[in-house]
């Protein structure tokens, strides 16, 4: 099928041009899909986006114009596609749900222990020859109750590790599992008593209207001076300002994220000679208990091999004109 691969990175192309072995026609462009580019896949079947891509009402119907039939995601997150749309669009959407939600677990790990214990702080300082420990003092996550937000295929996996490190775990989702409750002794309870009694505090939700700045001041008013908060979702679960204002004033301990509400255009770009003129990114960047990585938590080789295989596999099965079992469309309800 041939096939528009937007935002394109080479890190990715030699994953994706393995798991296709020449079956489907790929063209890679590393311009994002926006109204402006929307037009590149004129004479497409089928295009491939990733989570900065912008496939919204007005972006669909243009793709429709052009000829566009599938829409195949490199993301588990599906939050930039208005699915709404494109049913009534009759586009056929899947995305790639299950390539390693270790990866992204153990990176929610990482940005906890770096934040906690202040690992580029340490390095700042020792970088300058300044081996003093006084801005260096993190706690034992030993028998501290942490929260997950959000007990899906990468909160499961975050509580599973959290268990490892002898936390009791708190957990906010509207499906409770039974077997964490069983395996990790993980107690689901409301939002705000999560805020409340949490000293570590971790997002592992989807991006819908209801969880849109989930985490605002409203929430931080609840939480402990010290708590830290992680977020591997997505960057518009948390109000950034609050978020921002709440870690220099002092009033929780730090905020480590991999995601950034307005990273579209700015994340997976070197803009090292092209700043973006943005106070709050800024100050992410500077803040000694800030920690932000560019949405890399599922930069790993098993996850890119993974959204690779996936991707083939949702193209070959439109292909032969079956569902692919990541349809976020079924093809039985295309036509309703
Ligand atoms: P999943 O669908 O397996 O789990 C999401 C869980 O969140 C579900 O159990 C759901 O019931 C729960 N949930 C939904 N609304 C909620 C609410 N208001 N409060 C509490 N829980 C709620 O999804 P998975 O694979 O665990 O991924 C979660 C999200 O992580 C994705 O939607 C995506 O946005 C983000 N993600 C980020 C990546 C990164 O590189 N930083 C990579 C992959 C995913």
């Amino acid at each position: 099928m041939k096939t528009l691969i937007y935002s394109a990175k080479d890190f990715e192309t030699p994953f994706l041009e393995e798991a296709n072995k020449d079956v489907h026609s790929f063209k890679y462009s590393s311009d994002r899909l926006t109204t402006k580019t929307a037009m590149m896949a004129l004479g497409f079947e089928a295009i491939s986006i990733f989570s900065a891509d912008d496939a919204s009402g007005i972006v669909l119907e243009k793709l429709k114009d052009f000829g566009v039939k599938y829409i195949t995601l490199r993301s588990a997150g599906h939050d930039n596609i208005n699915l709404k749309i494109a049913k009534r669009l009759n586009f056929k959407v899947a995305n790639s749900p299950d390539y390693s939600p270790y990866a992204v677990a153990e990176h929610a790990i990482t940005l906890l222990l770096a934040l906690n214990r202040k690992v580029t702080l340490a390095r700042k300082q020792t970088q300058n020859y300044n081996f003093t420990l006084d801005k260096l003092i993190g706690f034992d996550l030993h028998n501290k109750t942490v929260g997950v937000i959000g007990t899906g295929k990468i909160g499961s996996i975050i509580a599973q590790i959290l268990n490892g490190f002898g936390c009791c775990i708190m957990a906010v989702d509207p499906f409770e599992k039974e077997d964490l409750k069983t395996r990790f002794q993980v107690s689901y309870t409301h939002l705000d008593n999560l805020c409340k009694e949490c000293s570590v505090i971790i997002l592992s939700i989807p991006l819908t209207s209801d969880t849109h700045h989930l985490i605002d001041k409203s929430k931080l008013d609840l939480m402990h001076k010290e708590t830290l908060l992680v977020n591997v979702a997505r960057g518009a679960v948390v109000h950034t300002k609050d978020v921002l204002a709440y870690v220099e004033k002092k009033r929780i301990g730090g905020y480590a994220t991999d995601v950034y509400d307005k990273e579209s255009g700015v994340f997976f770009y070197d803009r090292s000679q092209n700043k973006p003129h943005d106070t709050d990114l800024e100050k992410m960047l500077t803040h000694d208990h800030i920690l932000l990585t560019p949405h890399q938590a599922f930069a790993t080789k098993e996850a890119l091999a993974n959204i690779a295989q996936t991707t083939v596999d949702n193209l070959s099965s439109w292909q032969e004109g079956s569902n692919p079992k990541n349809s976020l469309i079924p093809l039985d309800e295309k036509e309703s």
